[in-house]
């Protein structure tokens, strides 16, 4: 008996220390706590906004909406296809592809394209938090947002640019936040969704041919077999209209942008450290963490400079010269260059420049870059710490070997001399570093602690996936499969 009470007492002991011991903090925890308050962190980027939840009935309509094959003019692209929630909001390629793939729904490693055209341009970037950017969408803010008024939480009220109008003038049709307006692009870019629909015809006209076929009106007519999309979208708006104003533009931008947003994935390791659980995270991302947020000065390597803030980014836009892999966007003397930012705002300091990512997340997103020609984290790291030397020793073997990579050298050698030339006029540019090993292996580490455990567990992402309880109004579902995740 007393062996027994004994026992109890033992399992109550350590059933304890597992949880409500407070612990003290270390020297690390007493320096980070310090760089914590000095960067105002609450390791929440969700605190004070609106978002929608997935079971908001527009957010269901969006998740119809976001995994329908139906919009894209073949019928053979999603949006899910290169950003699907169990592939962490992204695709998993370097360069993803879209139209033309030889088995549509095969997502990850193996999807390739049926032809010789080339993959899109560009890595996708992942979903996941998309409702937390304030200023720009895509890697060059080709959606930008004019500007908020402070308390209009969410809405920009000073307007939104697209590609639809001359920059910087607002576009009145790009709706109702930057991510509702970045929806509308996709369909109409040639090689994610278009495909062979409306060729050569204004964007206006192939978004009209895809809301018609949705509808059953216009253009798109008949282009259905099964077609119940009409009681999906009065579920979710409860109007007494027309079709064509209750299958409209503004209304699917907004039930996409709904869904998208809704899809909040923000509760880290980090997050409960920053929160004071001084045992959320290991020494190794303490170290790390401290390296992130310290300036040059002070033996940091600054990643905070531009990885700002409890999102990662201040969203703006530097040349980091990632090689340049994989078809471009149409610039420089071989047509495979990507100007970046540049191509938007027309300023010579934009030239190869791209928006700071944010690093929510990041180790489940990868490849990384804006061209995703980086398969690890390390890789991208030491990009950051030296690039020209990051260049001479790029591995294109980390590359799909789909992935073009014929005019790399010569393209990267050109944003490198424009890096250096920003740096020369005394521009925000990525400043040279030497760190250790070990230290990049504590700062992958600290990125890892970014990570919501969510998005690498299907059945938390369940929501937010189509399944067998949710309507196929069309029967056009992308049904994917990864073979890469079984
Ligand atoms: C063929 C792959 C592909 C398809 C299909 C696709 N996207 Fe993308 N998406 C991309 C790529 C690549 C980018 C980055 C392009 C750029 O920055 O120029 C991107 C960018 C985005 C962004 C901006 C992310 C950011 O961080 O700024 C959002 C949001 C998005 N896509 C949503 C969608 C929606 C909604 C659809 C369907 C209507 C869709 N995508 C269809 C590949 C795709
Ligand atoms: C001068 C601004 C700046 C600084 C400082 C900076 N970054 Fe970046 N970072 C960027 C930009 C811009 C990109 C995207 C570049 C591209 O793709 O062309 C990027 C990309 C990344 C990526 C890839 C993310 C993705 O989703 O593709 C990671 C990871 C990253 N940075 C980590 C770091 C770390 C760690 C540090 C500190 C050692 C750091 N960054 C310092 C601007 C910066």
């Amino acid at each position: 008996m007393k062996r027994f009470i004994l026992l109890i007492a033992l399992l109550l002991l350590t059933a304890c220390a597992g949880s409500a011991v407070p612990r003290t903090p270390s020297a690390l925890d007493d320096a980070l706590r310090q760089v914590i308050t000095a960067e105002a962190l609450t390791g929440d980027p969700s605190l004070g906004r609106e978002l929608p939840a997935i079971d908001d009935p527009l957010a269901q309509l969006g998740k119809q909406l976001f995994f329908t094959k139906a919009l894209s003019g073949d019928m053979d692209v999603a949006c899910a296809s290169c950003h699907h929630p169990l592939l962490a909001g992204g695709d998993g390629l370097s360069v993803g592809v879209g139209i033309g793939a030889v088995e549509p729904d095969l997502l990850g490693p193996g999807r390739a394209r049926s032809d010789s055209l080339a993959n899109v341009p560009r890595n996708a970037p992942t979903t996941f938090n998309i409702g937390l950017w304030d200023e720009a969408m895509f890697w060059d803010g080709r959606v930008e947002s004019l500007g908020k008024t402070a308390g209009l939480n969410g809405s920009d009220d000073q307007g939104i640019c697209t590609p639809d109008e001359h920059y910087p003038d607002p576009d009145p049709l790009a709706g109702r936040d930057l991510v509702s307006a970045q929806s509308r692009f996709p369909v109409t870019s040639q090689d994610e969704m278009r495909g062979k629909l409306e060729q050569h015809k204004p964007n206006w006209v192939v978004r009209d041919h895809l809301l018609g076929r949705l509808g059953n009106y216009g253009a798109g007519a008949g282009e259905l077999a099964t077609n119940g999309w009409l009681a999906e979208f009065h579920k979710a708006f409860d109007l007494c209209a027309s079709v064509e104003e209750l299958i409209s533009d503004e209304n699917v931008s907004a039930a996409i942008g709904a869904y998208q947003r809704s899809q909040v994935f923000v509760d880290s390791s980090w997050r409960a450290y920053v929160q004071g659980d001084l045992g959320a995270i290991d020494d190794a991302a303490k170290r790390g963490a401290l390296l992130f947020y310290k300036n040059a000065a002070e033996g940091g390597a600054d990643c905070a400079a531009c990885h700002s803030g409890d999102f990662f980014t201040d969203e703006q836009y530097y040349v980091l010269a990632v090689p340049q892999v994989g078809p471009g966007k149409d610039d420089g003397t071989y047509r495979d260059d990507d100007y970046g930012r540049f191509r938007v705002s027309g300023e010579p300091a934009d030239m190869y420049a791209f928006r700071t990512p944010t690093l929510l997340n990041v180790a489940a997103t990868g490849p990384y870059g804006h061209d995703g020609a980086y398969a690890t984290l390390e890789g991208i790291v030491r990009q950051h710490l030296d690039p020209a030397a990051a260049v001479a020793a790029y591995d294109a073997a980390q590359l799909n070997p789909t992935v073009q990579t014929e005019h790399m050298a010569y393209n990267t050698a050109r944003a490198l001399a424009k890096l250096e030339e920003n740096r020369s006029l005394g521009l925000p540019a990525i400043e040279p570093m030497t760190l250790t090993d070990a230290q990049i292996a504590d700062l992958v580490a600290f990125m890892e602690t970014l990570t919501d455990p969510c998005v690498t567990d299907p059945a938390c992402l369940a929501p937010w996936v189509p399944g067998a309880d949710d309507p196929d109004p069309d029967g056009l579902r992308l049904n994917a499969s990864m073979p890469s995740l079984e």
